[in-house]
């Protein structure tokens, strides 16, 4: 069985097949993602006009290169899947509006997917195909239930317990920022470009993370998280490492600190940021004991999360998708796509609707 996943729920318009491969195997066939992030780093950010926009441009393209990579035709596809929530509506609304008319154009079963649930299905790829041009990271074994799964992104923060496929129940999230947006911020004050995670990374690795003390957020809900406070602790550090008050803006502190100091706020914020994710997915792990834990979403392309959690967590139980997989993309929109229709319903294609503030 082949599956097509599109996903334009933000930035990223993505198209990908996959291929199950015998029992309980998934094959990756094909990944294409175009991104419109350099028109939005000019921005600091997404801006959604933009990215809408590009999506209109670049979907068909997308998806014909995702068929061709698979070498496919359209009788070679068994289901689209499409992502139809969460994320921005006018993004949304190209994948899911052009998934809703080659289902009826070429009379295939269309399922709805959350883009945060799917996530965790990038680690359900257990190999890929010969024609592919980049190579991948794949574990030949896949996550087994019950799973833990550690969601961390530009836009998400949760820690989620999964009975099973669909069965599962979210221990907790983030209660303001998501991680990610975090390192977008705290990038954006050290003049870092948009997404800011890799280069805060990379500054770090030069910095002392004991130079600046940075608080770990408490949270009401044992599984939750915050990522405002860090945030402004940042702020306030720079401020006062530069001989200001609270009154500085923001936006002018790059040019005045110096790199040693960029470097050390970088290190500090990193290790503060990941810690409150390790301590949490640790504790989570100790109370429900899964088999297997799944690490997703862009912020878990971290080598440095990554690391922390390998050192505190049994090694046979951690699943880290490859790196291009972490970010968004379209395989895993495919992946879940593949095992919901094995158990549910296809949506009506003259129906589906998006939900921008869909949650888990
Ligand atoms: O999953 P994703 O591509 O988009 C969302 O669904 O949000 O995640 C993007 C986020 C950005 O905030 C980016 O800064 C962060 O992932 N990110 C990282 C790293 N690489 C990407 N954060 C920390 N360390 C990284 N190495
Ligand atoms: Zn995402």
């Amino acid at each position: 069985m082949k599956v097509l996943g599109i996903e334009t729920s933000c930035d990223e318009t993505a198209a990908a097949v996959v291929e199950s491969a015998g029992q309980r195997r998934l094959k990756l066939l094909s990944n294409v993602v175009a991104s419109s992030i350099d028109q939005h780093r000019l921005y600091g950010g997404v801006v959604p006009e933009i990215a809408a926009r590009s999506h209109i441009e670049s979907i068909n393209p997308v998806i014909g290169r995702a068929l061709r990579e698979a070498g496919c035709r359209w009788d070679d596809i068994q289901a689209i899947a499409v992502t139809y929530g969460p994320g921005l509506g006018g993004s949304l609304l190209v994948g899911v509006l052009s998934a809703r008319t080659l289902a009826i154009l070429h009379d295939k079963p269309l399922y709805p997917i959350n883009h945060v649930e799917a996530h965790v299905y990038s680690a359900f790829i257990t190999e890929t195909g010969k024609e592919l041009t980049q190579d991948y990271r794949v574990s030949p074994k896949r996550p087994d239930f019950p799973l833990l799964a550690l969601i961390v992104s530009g836009g998400h923060t949760q820690l989620v317990f999964f009975k099973e496929h669909s069965d599962y129940h979210v221990l907790g999230k983030t209660t303001d920022d998501a991680a990610g947006e975090a390192f977008d911020k705290v990038a954006k004050m050290l003049g870092l470009p948009y997404p800011g995670g890799p280069g805060i990374e990379k500054l770090a690795g030069r910095g002392n993370a004991e130079k600046y003390n940075f608080p770990k957020a408490k949270t009401a809900g044992k599984y939750d998280f915050s990522y405002s406070g860090l945030k402004t602790a940042v702020l306030r550090t720079a401020q006062k490492a530069i001989g200001e008050d609270y009154t500085f803006p923001s936006h002018q502190l790059a040019q005045r600190l110096s790199g040693g100091q960029k470097a050390d706020i970088a290190a500090g914020f990193t290790q503060a940021a990941l810690e409150l994710l390790v301590d949490k997915t640790v504790a989570a792990e100790r109370e429900f004991q899964p088999k297997s834990i799944v690490v997703a979403g862009g912020v878990s392309a971290s080598p440095k999360l990554r690391l922390l959690l390998s050192e505190r967590l049994p090694d046979k139980k951690l699943y880290f998708p490859d790196s291009k997989l972490c970010t968004d993309n379209a395989v895993m929109i495919a992946a879940l796509g593949y095992f919901k229709a094995g158990s549910t319903q296809p949506a009506s294609p003259e129906l589906l609707e998006i939900v921008p503030n869909l949650s888990m």
